[in-house]
Formats: structure tokens, sequence, C-alpha cells
């Protein structure tokens, strides 16, 4: 099955993109073919900083390839490095109609967080659509944030394909529900945007402080402590298996838990999960070339799915005047 799905390079990547995009991706590569990329274009409609562009794109990658993915067995590029999805993105942009970009809240709520409200970032639904049609993806990994821009995307691939005859794939959502949102330290989605992340490679005080600045109520200490929506039990959650949760349950339940000191435990954890992932990272950020010419690797194997896709959809619209 090809799966696919991106992420956009706009900040230093988090829990909620690890456990809701990243380490998913990752799981998938063993047994899919897997298409992985960083949205650059996708990134300028919030990011107008070109060094800070730059920087969190180089990042990015590192990260990921830190993290595991593997660009033998995937395939991994940034996505301006196939600029053929822009001239995608204008051939579906006319079968897409007015009002199901109206509707999109992607852009109502980034406007109302002082995104400025710009034709790029109406738009973005449709560029990412482009992004996963051009790849013949039939699975699409994301956080419940991106139903919305999936369903756009199946909507405008059918219109496509019923307009002009059998062209694109129409691909389905891959919506987890247990970690389909991973809340951030004041309980709102956590996000690069809203400042309450706790972000993978954090320096350790940077870290250290965030975890402990994690929202709790003011259940006394020889009370027993509520689970249902308890945050610092919800973030906890994330790194326990099932066993593993029924534990701290009950360590929650007994009377004299103090919040503090599992906020301790639970840095020493995080900080624990990603150390060997950090050393890899740091070494891959130190050796630019090598992590340049993989994401070069990356978008010439990318190209040549997308080329493909491009130039059907080019003759089905009749851009090819000459035949
Ligand atoms: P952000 O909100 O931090 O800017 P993005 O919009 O770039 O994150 O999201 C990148 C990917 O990570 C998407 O698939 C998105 O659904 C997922 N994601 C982002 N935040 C979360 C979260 N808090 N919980 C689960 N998934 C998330
Ligand atoms: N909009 C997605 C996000 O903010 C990023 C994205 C762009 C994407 N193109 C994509 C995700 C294609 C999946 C498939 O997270």
């Amino acid at each position: 099955m090809r799966v696919l799905s991106g992420i956009q390079p706009s900040g230093s990547l988090h829990l909620g993109n690890y456990f809701g995009m990243m380490k998913r991706m990752i799981d998938y590569q063993e047994n899919n073919e897997l298409f992985c990329f960083l949205v650059n274009y996708h990134a300028l409609t919030s990011v107008f900083d070109s060094n800070f562009l730059r920087k969190q794109t180089f990042e990015a990658a590192c990260d990921f390839l830190a993290l595991g993915l593997d660009p033998d067995k995937s395939v991994f590029w940034v996505q301006s490095d196939v600029p053929e999805v822009t001239e995608l993105t204008w051939l579906i942009s006319n079968v897409t109609g007015m009002g199901l970009l109206e509707r999109n809240h992607s852009y109502k709520d980034k406007i109302i967080k002082g995104i400025p409200a710009s034709h790029g970032l109406f738009s973005y639904p449709v560029l990412m659509a482009a992004d996963i049609l051009l790849y013949g993806s039939e699975k699409v990994p994301v956080g419940k944030d991106q139903k919305q821009h999936l369903e756009i995307a199946r909507d405008i691939a059918i219109r496509f394909n019923n307009t002009y005859g059998e062209t694109f794939v129409v691909p389905e959502p891959d919506i987890e529900d247990d970690t389909s949102v991973v809340p951030g330290i004041d309980g709102q989605k956590m996000s690069k945007s809203y400042g309450n992340a706790i972000e993978i490679f954090a320096g350790e005080k940077t870290m250290r402080d965030k975890v402990m600045r994690i929202k709790t109520d003011s259940t006394p200490v020889n009370e027993p402590k509520p689970i249902e929506g308890n945050l610092l039990f919800d973030i906890y959650s994330f790194f326990l298996d099932e066993k593993g949760k029924e534990t701290l349950k009950e360590r929650f339940l007994t009377p004299g838990l103090k919040y503090g000191n599992i906020k301790k435990e639970l840095f020493g954890v995080i900080w624990e999960h990603f150390a060997p992932y950090r050393k890899k990272r740091e070494y891959l950020i130190h050796d630019r070339q090598f992590v340049l010419e993989t994401m070069r690797k990356g978008a010439e194997k990318a190209r040549q799915v997308a080329f493909a896709y491009l130039e059907r959809a080019r003759r089905n619209v009749g851009l090819d005047y000459w035949n």
C-alpha cells in the first residue's frame, strides 16, 4: 500500500507531531511503500523569515532520519524539490469549488491565531490535495486536525476523475483514535504555534521546565487524583503500554501521590525515550552534506512517480494541444 504524509517545517517538532504522525509513518515503512516529505511550500503561508525556514527544514530532515526514517526503504524529500506539485495545484484548482474552501475550519482558525489571510493560506488545502494526488497515495496518516483537509483532497480527486476521466487514486485518511490529539502543557491541542509544546529534541533544561509546567488540578496530596481529563496522566500515557497505564492509574488513585514527583519522573521517561535518537540527530546535524545528499536522492525518486501522474493529468485536461 502506498502511504504518504507530510509535515510543515514551520517550527521545532513536538510530541504531538511525533505520536500523531512521525512515529506512525516510521512504523509504516516496514510493510508499505512510504512517501514522506517536508512541506516547505505550505510553511510559506505562515513563515516569513527565510533563514528560519531554511534552518527548520534542515532540522526537520535530521529529526526524521534520527527517529528512524530509512531513506533506502522509503521516499523522503523536501516538497519544493519537486516543484511539479505547483502545476498540479493549478490543474486541480479548476475543479475545486469555492464553497469547499470557504467551509474549511483550519483557514478560519489560522486567521484567528494571527496568520495573515492570504490567497496562499486560503488555497492551502488545494496544494495539499496536489501533494497527495501527485503520488497516487492510497493512505494518508495524519492527526485528527487534518480530517477536513483529507475530505477536500478526496472531493477534488473524485470531481477531477468525473470531469476528465480516471486520473487519480482517491486517498483514504488514516486517523488513529488514541493518538489523534496529544494535548499541550496547557490542555489545548499541542501545537508549534501555541507555546504549549514539548519539543522532541529540546535541551534538557527546556524540556524539564516544560514538563514541570504541565497544568494540574489542586486536589490535596492525601486524596485520590482524578484520571478523567487529567493532563499529566494523559501525556504520560502516550509513553506507556496498557499494563503501564493501569499501574499509573492505580498510583493516581492512591492517596499520597504528588504531582511534582510524577512530573519529574515523566521528564526522565521522555528524556530516556528519545536518548538514542538524540545522539543520532546530533551526528546528522553535523553531517550536513550527507543529509542534503539524502534529500536530493529522495526528490529524484519522488519526481519519477510525480512525473507520470502529472503527465496523465495534463493530457486528460487537454494541455497536449499537439495531439
Ligand atoms: P502544528 O499544529 O504543531 O503546527 P502541524 O499542523 O504541522 O502541527 O501537524 C503536522 C502533523 O502532526 C499532522 O499530521 C498533524 O495532524 C499532527 N499533529 C500536530 N499536532 C498534533 C497533536 N497535538 N496531536 C496529534 N497529532 C498532531
Ligand atoms: N497540512 C498538513 C499539516 O499541517 C501538512 C501536509 C501538507 C500534508 N501536505 C500534506 C499532510 C499531504 C499529509 C499529506 O500537518
